[in-house]
């Protein structure tokens, strides 16, 4: 089996309830993303985008994965090795599936972190404007979400995966924000072969060798399935 980089999004989460971005009722129909999802957003209105965050907490905490979910877990478990899961999301229904070492590369809705100093904590499950640091006692608690205009984590581990995949796979994800959108350019660049499942066309579908559309509970498992099936050395 050669090594497998997945990249995933909200639309594989969308089976167990939790809202996508980008569809027709999706978040950013119904919030700003300049008020929710910024620095400046949080500077201006910390109690609005407390109020965002701990509602998608508690939603979050209260869903369960998917079949989609389970099946990237089972794959993993059968090549621990070579299967690598980098999600957009801030959920943790990949963990809960049973999936390993994902590489949350915009923060999780379970992280607490201190403006001021860095600090990370597990998050309350809901957090209140003026949410004292436990490190440096100041009144700058924040979710550990990546914001807009902020650096997503992980990258440097994330792009040694990419220079090394044989088998690059998106899943839910619109493609419309970088860096994760240019992953499969870097991929690709690699040599790796690209696959992306998704419900329909993504803005980079273009960039990938192959596509299967359909719901991420179908067409993920079935995949899954088919690359169980055929054992090692099958590229997916
Ligand atoms: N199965 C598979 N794909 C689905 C399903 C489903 N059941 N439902 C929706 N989708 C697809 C949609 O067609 C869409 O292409 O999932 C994608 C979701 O796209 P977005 O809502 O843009 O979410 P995502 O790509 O993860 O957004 C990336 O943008 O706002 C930021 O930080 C946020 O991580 C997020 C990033």
């Amino acid at each position: 089996m050669g090594k497998i980089v997945i990249l995933t999004g909200a639309g594989i989460s969308a089976e167990s309830g939790l809202g996508t971005f980008r569809d027709a009722d999706g978040l950013w129909a119904r919030h700003a993303i300049e008020d929710v999802a910024t620095p400046q957003g949080f500077a201006r209105n910390p109690a609005l985008v407390h109020a965002f965050y701990n509602a998608r907490r508690q939603q979050a905490a209260a869903a369960r994965p998917n079949a989609a979910h389970h099946a990237l877990a089972r794959l993993q478990d059968k090549w621990p090795d070579d299967v690598v899961i980098v999600t957009q999301n801030v959920d943790a229904l990949h963990e809960a599936a049973g999936a390993r070492g994902v590489v949350h590369m915009h923060g999780t809705l379970a992280g607490a972190l201190c403006a001021a100093c860095a600090h990370r904590w597990p998050a309350p499950e809901t957090m209140e404007p003026g949410a004292v640091c436990p490190r440096c006692g100041g009144a700058s608690a924040r979710p550990d979400v990546v914001w807009f205009g902020e650096m997503p984590y992980h990258m440097d581990r994330i792009l040694d995966h990419l220079a090394r995949a044989d088998l690059f796979v998106a899943i839910g994800t619109s493609g419309q924000v970088y860096p994760a959108a240019g992953f499969v350019q870097e991929a690709s660049a690699a040599g790796a072969h690209t696959l992306e499942m998704n419900l329909e066309p993504s803005d980079v579908s273009f960039g990938f060798a192959e596509t299967r559309l359909g719901p991420a509970t179908r067409v993920v498992v079935d995949w899954v399935a088919e690359l169980v099936a055929r054992g090692p050395g099958s590229n997916g």
